[in-house]
């Protein structure tokens, strides 16, 4: 398939997406999510892709939903052509890890298509920001819900009603990110996270993401339950046996499914 907003490459066993429309700041339109989904399915079933990374450019990951395709939007245009959840939530189908590296602006839509991904690292330039208030909208592709659970219900607030944008810093300290880097070893920084990712055993890699998600969807113990289900399902696999005997005899573990 050719792509026209994202440019997509496989890096060993990464696969990486770039967001690039960079004229609108990467503005999130119909087409960009739709090439975003095809993109992250055929990587999800390729064997040979173990996890992915989502990028955008130096100055924006993404300014959010596309503004100039939304604004004559009718209440029955949003309503029933199902905007925005129609190609918005492919992502969420994805089994493999997804990691955002960010730089620059992640507002809006981008904000939250960075809080779908599974961890987001941030280069030191990046900002984050809910500002749909401000176009007198709300957000719509999970921000009021995605952001409490990740920074708190007071800061989520904060963010969503005044439209304030967080630089990389405030965003590591209330936890949306998980480690900032300077710009320019951002993709250095993401590959080797994601290189040591799928150095490890597919299915416990597979198993940690589904277990983690988990806990966003249930009760405490429902999801530990749940836990011990995937736990106890690894002592089936043979890189299990692999693992813990390589531990064993003192020698680097050969997985088979790597
Ligand atoms: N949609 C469409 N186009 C956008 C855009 C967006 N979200 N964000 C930026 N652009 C375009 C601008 O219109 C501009 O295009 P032209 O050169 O043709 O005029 C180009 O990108 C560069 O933008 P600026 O000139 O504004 O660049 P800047 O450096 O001065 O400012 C910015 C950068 C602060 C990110 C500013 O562009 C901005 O505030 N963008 C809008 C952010 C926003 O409101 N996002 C939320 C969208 S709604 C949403 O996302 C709903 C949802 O929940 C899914």
């Amino acid at each position: 398939m050719n792509f026209e907003c994202i440019i997509v490459e496989t890096k060993e066993k990464v696969g990486v997406i770039t967001l690039n429309r960079p004229k609108a700041l990467n503005a999130l339109n119909d087409q960009l999510m739709s090439e975003l989904g095809h993109a992250l399915t055929a990587f999800d079933q390729d064997d040979g892709i173990h996890c992915i990374i989502l990028t955008g450019s130096e100055k924006a990951f993404a300014a959010g939903a596309d503004i100039a395709s939304m604004v004559d939007y009718t209440f029955m245009d949003t309503y029933k052509g199902n905007f925005i959840t129609r190609n918005w939530e492919t992502i969420r189908t994805i089994r493999k890890p997804v990691i955002a590296a960010v730089a620059g602006y992640a507002l809006g839509g981008g904000c939250e298509l960075t809080m779908m991904c599974d961890f987001i690292i941030a280069a030191d330039n990046a900002k984050f920001g809910q500002p749909e208030i401000k176009l007198a909208t709300i957000p719509g592709a999970g921000g009021t819900q995605r952001l409490p659970r990740a920074i708190s219900k007071s800061k989520a607030m904060d963010m969503c009603l005044t439209g304030r944008m967080m630089d990389a810093t405030e965003a590591e300290r209330a936890g949306l990110v998980s480690r900032i880097v300077p710009l320019e070893m951002l993709m250095e920084e993401a590959l080797n996270a994601a290189n040591t990712i799928a150095s490890m055993s597919l299915p416990a890699v597979l198993m940690i993401k589904e277990s983690v998600n988990r806990s966003y969807e249930t009760t405490l113990a429902e999801g530990v339950h749940f836990e011990r289900r995937m736990f106890q399902a690894t002592f089936g696999t043979e890189d299990q046996k692999e693992g813990m005997r390589a531990f064993l005899e003192k020698r680097p573990a050969e997985f088979k499914h790597r």
